[in-house]
């Protein structure tokens, strides 16, 4: 059961059907974000793919993060990422992989930078506290 402090509002949020449909991810930023990828064959597929619906973007911060995730991930063909990465569990195919992480720490900051504006990430820490009631 969740206790609502004075303050703490809960809103239900839906990305409707035709959000779904219009593919609101933008080329231009699609293509940005994979540049280092544009001379390979598979470019345009993916990029058709990428823009193809919503995303949903995170910015993850924490001591050797880019690698944590990137365990969590599992290897970029499904048939070959670990059972219990999300990739080996849940994904079929290379271009159909599911879920994206940095390679690097540079391209974690390139990134994150691209897809979220100033002042649109939050800085969050645990507490010993409990945190909503
Ligand atoms: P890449 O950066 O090599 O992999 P990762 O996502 O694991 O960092 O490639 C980016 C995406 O491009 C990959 O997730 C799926 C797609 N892709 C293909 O469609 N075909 C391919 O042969 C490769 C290597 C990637």
């Amino acid at each position: 059961r969740i206790v609502a402090a004075a303050e703490v509002e809960q809103s239900y949020i839906m990305i409707k059907p035709d959000g779904v449909q219009r593919g609101l991810c933008s080329k231009d930023l699609a293509q940005e974000h994979y540049k280092d990828l544009k001379d390979k064959p598979f470019f345009p597929t993916l990029i058709n793919y990428i823009t193809s619906g919503p995303v949903v973007c995170m910015a993850w911060e924490g001591v050797g993060v880019v690698a944590s995730a990137r365990k969590l991930i599992g290897a970029t063909n499904p048939l070959q990422a670990e059972p219990g990465t999300i990739r080996g569990d849940l994904a079929v195919q290379t271009g159909r992989n599911v879920v994206h992480g940095s390679d690097s720490p540079d391209n974690g900051k390139r990134e994150i930078a691209l897809w979220f504006k100033e002042g649109e990430l939050c800085e969050w820490e645990s507490v010993q506290t409990p945190w909503l009631i």
